[in-house]
Order: C-alpha cells, then structure tokens, then sequence
C-alpha cells in the first residue's frame, strides 16, 4: 500500500497520534503563528492563534513578531502575508489552494483591460494574485470596500477587480458608476435563490445572512451582507435565533461556538454536491498543517520587485481602513 501523497512529496506516514499537541510543540519550537480563515476545517479553526476575514487576517500579518507565519488559508491570503513579511518564513500547507476569482483575471488580459481606461484608477478586491495587486492602486476587502470607495472623489472613475458581484454591491451602496471586471467566485454563485425562498418559507422566522461575492438574485433576499467576520458578528449580537446562511459553511463551525443556542442552516445550491464548501480552502488539512510545520515546507516566495510593488496598495488599503 502506497502512503497517500501530498503536495511536494509529503505523504501522510510518520503523522503522531497527538497531532494537536505536536503542532502546539512546533509553534512553540518555531515561534510560529497560526492564521485560519473561517472556510477552514473545524479542527484547523480550533488550533489557530486567530481566525479571521481577509482584513483581520492582513492586519494580524502586518502586526504578528512571530517568525514564521502558517497560513491556513488560500494561497492569495499567504501571499499577502509574504508582501507583508519578506522576512519571514510564511508556510501554506497545501500550495494548490488558489482561488477562482483571483484566476478569474489574468494579468495580461487585465492590463489590456486597464489600458481601455487609462483614467481611472483600480481598487483590487484582495482575492487576486500578486501581479494584479502591482497593477492596483488599492486593495479592498468585503469588509472595507464601501468604505475605501466612499473616500474616493465624485469624479475619479475608478475600476473594481476582480468580482462583478461585489463591485455591484459596493455601486448600490456607494451610488457610484464603477467599471467592473467580470470576475466571479464559483462557491459564491452556485447558491440557489430558489432553494433558499423556499428555505424562508418553511422557517419564516429566520434572517438569511449573505457575503457581498453572491449573486444579486440572492443578495436582494438578504436581511444583512456582510465580510466573514460582520456575519459572524451580526448573529452574535442580533436577537434572531435561527440564520440562513448564504456562504461557504466552514464559518458555521464558529458561528455555532459564538452562539451555541442559535440555529443556522447553510444555503443550498443548485445541484445537490457539496459545492458550497471552496475546494481551495478546503485542500488544506490538520496533517498538511502538520507537515507544513515539521519541515518548513511548502513556502511562500515573490520575487522582490513584485513584492515591493504589491506591497504599495496593500498598505493604502491599511491606511484607509484603520482611519
Ligand atoms: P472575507 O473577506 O469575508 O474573508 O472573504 C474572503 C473570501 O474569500 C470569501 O470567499
Ligand atoms: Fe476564492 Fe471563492 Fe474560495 Fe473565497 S470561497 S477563496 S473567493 S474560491
């Protein structure tokens, strides 16, 4: 019997029974901190040192002195950790873990795109690669978009990469015309509008709950869209006690630990698959993280002059956000 392989020729031998005192031991061992994004695995969310959205996550990045960072997480989300931290060792514990939206814009195509509209300037949703945020003057997040665009001049055209859902999202709440890529994420818009009415009609007391990266069609039944981390928030506070949930379910796991005695029920999509949960996120796993660990391996790298120059709107966005 082969081991099952993993990523840069890992396997799955030799993991400890413990593996959660053994990662304590390495983090320990290696002054290391454990970022998780909430689309992780219940047991990767329980180990982390901080859970959190795209911004939460960024600013943990830029303000950790820990030595290594473990990204558990997609790789866009490690990379901005890397542009933030040349200095540090930043480990993902599945390489492949990518994003379709970031590979929704190609660079080529996307400086093709930027030159039809030499006068405006680009806000760049985080889920894109390094090379689309060198060509961005400012990165944003579902959590801080509408607030970033609002800062923006009346008049200065601006173009909103890469997703066409949030960019429509932010235009009906900012009231601004934005000139919008047509990129997309494929968990995010295979929730189905009608699956989820007919879920209102059989628990008319519930609140459905959305990320801004879903369609209109969904978004318009929402009675609040948020980041990971404001949907996470608002059903804590809200008095509501059941939320149907229109985004990835690994963020259940948390939002059912914050509020125990809540029911939430994740939005069903169009086929009957498992396609809610993002096959990116969910490439990585407790013994990948493990592994990761245990030899420093897989990396983060960027060449220098991508770096610095990705690093410019990324530090924008930090600025606008925490102002
Ligand atoms: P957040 O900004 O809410 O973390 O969203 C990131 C993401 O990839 C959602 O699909
Ligand atoms: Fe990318 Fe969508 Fe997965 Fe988020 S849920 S990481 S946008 S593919």
């Amino acid at each position: 019997m082969f081991a099952t392989q993993i990523k840069t020729n890992q396997t799955l031998d030799n993991i400890p029974n413990d593996i959660f005192e053994a990662i304590a031991h390495l983090k320990q061992e290696l002054n290391a901190v454990i970022l998780a994004h909430y689309y992780q695995e219940p047991d990767i969310q329980d180990i982390a040192d901080y859970i959190g959205d795209s911004l939460g996550l960024s600013k943990q990045a830029a303000e950790t002195d820990a030595d290594v960072i473990v990204f558990a997480g997609v790789h866009f989300m490690a990379e901005t950790a890397k542009i933030l931290n040349p200095n540090k060792l930043v480990l993902l514990p599945d390489l492949d873990a990518g994003c379709s939206l970031a590979d929704s814009c190609p660079p080529a195509e996307f400086a093709k795109f930027k030159a039809v509209h030499p006068d405006a300037i680009v806000i760049s949703y985080i889920n894109c690669t390094a090379a689309i945020k060198t060509m961005s003057d400012i990165i944003c997040t579902s959590s801080n978009s509408v607030k970033i665009v609002k800062q923006i001049p009346a008049d200065q055209p601006i173009i909103l990469a890469p997703d066409r859902n949030l960019g429509r999202y932010v235009m009906e709440q900012t009231g601004r015309d934005l000139i919008l890529w047509e990129g997309s994420c494929i968990v995010h818009e295979t929730f189905s509008e009608k699956k989820m009415v007919q879920l209102k009609i059989e628990h008319p007391e519930a609140e459905i709950i959305a990320h801004p990266e879903c369609e209109t069609s969904v978004l318009r039944h929402a009675n609040y869209i948020g980041s990971t981390t404001a949907l996470l928030k608002y059903c804590q506070e809200n008095q509501n006690q059941t939320f149907i949930a229109a985004t990835e379910p690994g963020i259940i796991h948390q939002m059912q630990k914050n509020a125990p005695s809540k029911n939430f029920i994740p939005t069903p999509v169009m086929n009957n698959c498992a396609c809610n949960e993002c096959p990116h996120m969910r490439l990585n796993t407790l013994e990948k993280l493990y592994l990761a660990m245990k030899n420093q391996t897989p990396e983060i790298t960027i060449p220098e002059e991508t770096r610095v120059a990705a690093l410019k709107p990324i530090q924008k966005m930090l600025e606008l956000s925490f102002n």
